[in-house]
């Protein structure tokens, strides 16, 4: 299979033993271990079909690989699997202003995509923290949402046209540029959040919107959730521009503050949020609104876009994730009026098993999703895996999702069932084999043995 392999794709293409880089063996969740039996790097949409077909006569199973940055181990392979990239599947192809399409290679890192909409006067309204390294194939099966959801939509929302390749080397490619569709099932919304179990994505068209105009960045203090969710109501209500609106629960803010070299705020207030909206005289008389009814003690408007950037780092958090090696990232989705019912419930049952954990919360409520941040020092595998059992069955009691936007991956597979139904995974695991029959698509991903 690996003369084939190299046959077909050349040196470059097929890097084994000592050749294939450590990275292949895990994704920001740092839960991988395991080195691929290869790394294939196809460089064009026919030599993925080539690989495909290679490993599928042969049986063996294939990962699909973007900009390793997922949070739920769905990239991870396991020992004697192939790994395959798309790195050198890269580049944007079209800007199309008339269409107001781009088309894009699924190697391409979302930055580069992002810059070169910006560059034609266009935005591409996918955005999130990873965005320097994650690339728009991993977007698409990880149906990504981000920064922008509240006003853009999630990744699958922005998506016009796509091509995959199937497990045996069959392309389906439906690239079109077209907002309307209605030419039976939608292929698109299969492949968006299938997290490479069902294709893997090599080429696809996003939907583009204008650039907008002037933003005004607020990071604002409230005293308590009610006035994070007053102050979303007002904002929905008065600004048709608003275009992120973060949240950072106190623990959060204090943490992620105290790894950054600047300082927002130096008491940290209860909740911290991030509003982002056009600038003028409609912000400006929210912010006044809010003052008078109390709901905000504080709000510091950038100045700049150095200063803007100093507000979205402290939400972003990388300095803390690098500075807390093992940081556990949940990603949940419940009622937005109980979000914080289900943190402070959430924190309740995290300390009482793992007494002085780093447990703290933020995340996008205006998309009624919270991330959990948990740090048990030098916690064993199976201590992690209690972590997730803890919080995912709160959020089994709360009626609420055990993935808002990272995906299912090998790390919340065990608890798909707390947030679908019995009929639900039976249709899934047939659509798997309708398109994947001898299940050699990233096997063991999303749905559970
Ligand atoms: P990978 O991690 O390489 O892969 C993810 C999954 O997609 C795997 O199952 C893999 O098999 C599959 N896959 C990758 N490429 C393809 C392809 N071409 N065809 C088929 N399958 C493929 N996520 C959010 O949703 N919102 C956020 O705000 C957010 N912020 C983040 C911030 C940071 C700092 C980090 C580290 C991560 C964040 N993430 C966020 C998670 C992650 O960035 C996203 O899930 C991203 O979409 C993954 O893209 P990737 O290219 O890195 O994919
Ligand atoms: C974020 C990632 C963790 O929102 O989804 O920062
Ligand atoms: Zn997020």
């Amino acid at each position: 299979m690996l003369q084939d392999l190299r046959a077909a794709l050349g040196p470059q293409g097929c890097l084994t033993g000592a050749d294939v880089p450590e990275a292949a063996r895990s994704d920001a969740s740092r839960t991988g271990h395991d080195l691929p039996l290869a790394l294939l790097r196809p460089a064009s949409v026919a030599e993925v079909s080539a690989a495909l077909a290679i490993c599928h006569r042969h049986g063996v199973a294939v990962v699909p690989q973007g900009g390793m940055t997922g949070l739920a181990g769905g990239a991870q392979p396991q020992t004697g699997q192939v790994a395959l990239s798309l790195s050198r599947l890269a580049g944007v192809e079209e800007v199309d202003g008339e269409a107001m399409a781009m088309v894009v290679r699924a190697g391409t890192v979302l930055e580069v995509a992002q810059k070169a909409a910006e560059a034609a006067g266009f935005l591409l309204p996918v955005d999130l923290g990873a965005r320097g390294s994650c690339q728009i194939g991993g977007n698409i099966a990880t149906n990504a949402g981000g920064l922008r959801v509240l006003r853009d939509g999630m990744t699958r929302d922005n998506l016009l046209g796509i091509e995959a390749v199937l497990a045996d080397g069959t392309v389906l490619s439906q690239m079109t540029r077209v907002v309307k569709n209605n030419t039976g099932y939608d292929l698109r919304h299969l492949f968006a959040g299938s997290e490479g179990t069902l294709g893997v994505i090599t080429r696809a068209v996003i939907r583009l919107r204008p650039l907008p105009g002037p933003r005004g960045t607020v990071m604002a203090a409230l005293p308590d959730f009610a006035s994070v969710l007053r102050l979303l109501a007002m904002a929905r209500s008065a600004l048709p521009g608003l275009s992120a609106f973060e949240a950072m629960w106190r623990d959060y803010f204090t943490c992620s503050q105290s790894h950054l070299t600047h300082v927002v705020f130096a008491d940290p207030p209860p909740f911290a949020v991030i509003l982002e909206a056009d600038e003028g005289p409609a912000l400006e008389a929210l912010l006044e609104a809010a003052f008078e009814e109390g709901v905000m003690t504080d709000a510091l408007i950038a100045q700049s876009f150095a200063e803007a950037r100093c507000f979205w780092a402290v939400r972003e958090g990388l300095e803390m994730d690098a500075a807390m090696p093992g940081l556990i990232n949940l990603d949940v989705s419940l009622t937005t009026g109980r979000l914080d019912d289900f943190a402070r419930a959430c924190r309740v049952a995290l300390l009482a098993r793992f007494p002085g954990a780093h447990v703290s919360f933020y995340g996008h409520v205006a998309d009624s999703n919270v991330h959990v941040a948990v740090h048990v020092p030098g916690a064993s595998d199976a201590e992690v895996h209690e972590v997730d059992a803890i919080a995912y069955g709160v959020v089994r009691d709360f009626g609420g999702s055990i993935s808002a936007e990272h995906g299912i991956g090998t790390l919340k597979r065990n608890w798909l069932g707390y947030s679908r139904s019995p009929a639900e995974l039976a249709a899934m695991r047939a659509i798997k084999a309708a398109l994947d029959p001898k299940g050699l698509l990233n096997p063991g991903k999303v749905l559970p043995g």
